[in-house]
C-alpha cells in the first residue's frame, strides 16, 4: 500500500550554529549564540556551538549520509555572520566557500538544497544597536538575502526566510532562555515581531526580485491542537482553539505569523507554509466551550520530556490548510533519544523508529484527506547543539562522536531510508 504520492519530497534538516562548529573561520562575525553560549550558566553544561558536530569541515560527509538514505532535499541554513561578519554590506566573499561546496556537492548527488536564511545565529554587531527591536536589523536581513539570492541564483532555488519567529523572538527576547536572553515587555517583543515581519517580506522580494522562480517560505511553530477524538464537536473544538488560543507558543502561534502574512495582496506572502511540529495538545468539546485534556500520567514522552502526540502531524497540518490554502511543507519533525553506541558498535534507536512510524502515518492521513502537503523534513540528520541544552539532547538520524567528530548512522537512518525508497509504502 502507498501512502505518500511518488513525487512526495522527503528530505532532513539542519542549521548552522547548531551543526558547522568553526565559529572563527575564514573571517565569520560572531553570532548572538557565541555571545549567549559563552556567557555563564546559560547552556546546559556550558556547551558551546564552537565545533558543534564540525560539519563546516565534514559537511562532505553529510552529503554523503543524504545521499545514502536517499533523500530528495537537504534543509540546512547559512550563517548570516558569515556573509556579513559585521551585519552590514561589507560582504565577506570567503563565507561563501563551504555553502558552495556544499550546494554543488548536494546538487551532484540528486538533492535538492533547502536553504533557510536566518535560523537564529543573528550578527552579533546587529545585536549591540538593539538586534529585532531595531528596524535597521530587517533592512539588514533584506540586503543580506539580496546578496546570498545573488549568489546562489540558480544553484538554489528553494527557501526559508526565517526558522521559527515565534521561538526566537518568544524565548531569545521574552522568556530569556535563548540568545540574546533578554526579557522584554510585551510591547517591546511586538516591536521585534513587526521588524521579524519587515525582514521577512524584505527578503522575499529580494528573493523573487533576483530570481522569480524561486520558491520561497519560512518555517513556522507554535500550539497545535488536535481532537480528542473524532467527534464532529471534538475537531470543532481543536479547530477552535488552536487559532484562539491566546498564549501559542512562547507567547506566539502559527497564526499570529500567518494571519497577517497570507492576506492576498501582503507582499510578503509565501509560496509554501513550512511547519514545524514535535507534538500537539488534545482538545475535546466541553460544556462551556474547547477543553484541553490532559496528558494522561506516565504516558510516553521523549528525552526532552516531550509528550508523543502522533495526531499533531494529521490535525496540525488540517486546520493549517483550511486556513490558508497555502501548500505545506513539515519543515521538522522529529525526536531526541538517549541514544549510545552500543558494544556492537552500531546506535540502535528503536524508540526513534516508533515515533516517526507513528507520526509518518498521522501524516498519511493528512494527504489522504486532501491537505495539500508536499514535503517532510526530518530533524535532523545528525545529532547537534540543541540550543539551551547543549549537546544532552541528541535529535539526528545519524549519531555523532563529539570527540572525534565520527558519524555513525542510528537504527532509524536505515529505517527513514526504506520508507523513503518505498514512498512510505513500507509504512
Ligand atoms: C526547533 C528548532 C530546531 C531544533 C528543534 C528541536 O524549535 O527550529 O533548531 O532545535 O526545535
Amino acid at each position: 500500500m502507498e501512502y505518500f504520492p511518488k513525487d512526495f519530497l522527503w528530505g532532513a534538516a539542519s542549521a548552522s550554529y547548531q551543526t558547522e562548529g568553526g565559529v572563527k573561520e575564514d573571517g565569520r562575525g560572531e553570532s548572538v549564540w557565541d555571545t549567549f553560549s559563552h556567557t555563564p550558566c546559560k547552556v546546559r553544561n556550558s556547551d558551546t556551538g564552537d565545533v558543534a558536530a564540525d560539519s563546516y569541515h565534514r559537511w562532505r560527509e553529510d552529503v554523503a549520509l543524504v545521499k545514502d538514505m536517499g533523500l530528495g532535499a537537504y534543509r540546512f541554513s547559512i550563517a548570516w555572520p558569515r556573509i556579513a561578519p559585521n551585519g552590514g554590506t561589507d560582504w565577506n566573499p570567503a563565507g561563501f566557500a563551504m555553502y558552495d561546496g556544499l550546494v554543488d556537492a548536494l546538487l551532484e548527488a540528486g538533492v535538492q538544497p533547502w536553504a533557510t536564511l536566518y535560523h537564529w545565529d543573528l550578527p552579533q554587531a546587529l545585536q549591540n544597536k538593539g538586534g529585532w527591536q531595531n528596524e535597521d536589523t530587517a533592512r539588514a536581513f533584506g540586503a543580506y538575502a539580496r546578496e546570498v539570492a545573488e549568489h546562489f541564483k540558480g544553484r538554489v532555488t528553494h527557501w526559508f526566510t526565517i526558522n521559527e519567529p515565534q521561538c526566537f523572538i518568544g524565548m531569545g527576547y521574552g522568556s530569556g532562555e535563548h540568545a540574546p536572553g533578554l526579557r522584554l515587555r510585551p510591547e517591546d517583543q511586538l516591536l521585534c515581531w513587526k521588524n521579524m515581519l519587515l525582514g521577512h517580506t524584505l527578503a522575499i522580494q529580494a528573493l523573487r526580485g533576483i530570481d522569480p522562480s524561486n520558491v520561497v517560505g519560512l518555517a513556522s511553530c507554535g500550539g497545535v491542537c488536535y481532537p480528542a477524538s473524532e467527534r464532529a464537536e471534538d475537531i470543532e473544538a481543536a479547530r477552535k482553539r488552536m487559532f484562539a488560543r491566546p498564549e501559542g507558543f512562547g507567547g506566539f502561534s502559527h497564526h499570529d505569523l500567518l494571519d497577517p502574512l497570507c492576506l492576498e495582496d501582503n507582499p510578503g506572502k509565501p509560496d509554501f507554509i513550512g511547519l514545524n511540529i514535535y507534538n500537539g495538545i488534545a482538545v475535546r468539546a466541553g460544556e462551556n466551550g474547547p477543553e484541553d485534556v490532559p496528558y494522561p500520567m506516565g504516558g510516553p514522552r521523549t528525552a526532552f520530556g516531550w509528550p508523543v502526540t502522533p495526531e499533531a502531524l494529521e490535525w496540525g497540518p488540517r486546520f493549517v490548510w483550511e486556513r490558508y490554502h497555502l501548500p505545506l511543507y513539515i519543515s521538522e519533525n522529529g525526536l531526541s533519544c538517549r541514544d549510545w553506541v552500543a558494544l556492537d558498535g552500531k546506535v540502535h534507536d528503536p524508540g526513534r523508529i516508533d515515533f516517526l512510524h507513528r507520526y509518518l502515518l498521522a501524516l498519511s492521513r493528512a494527504v489522504d484527506a486532501g491537505v495539500d502537503v508536499h514535503g517532510y523534513f526530518q530533524w535532523a540528520l545528525i545529532d547537534n547543539f540543541e540550543w539551551a541544552e547543549g549537546y544532552d539532547q541528541r535529535f539526528g538520524l545519524v549519531y555523532v562522536d563529539y570527540a572525534t567528530g565520527r558519524r555513525i548512522p542510528k537504527d532509524s537512518a536505515e529505517w527513514y531510508a526504506g520508507v523513503v525508497k518505498s514512498s512510505g509504502g513500507a509504512l
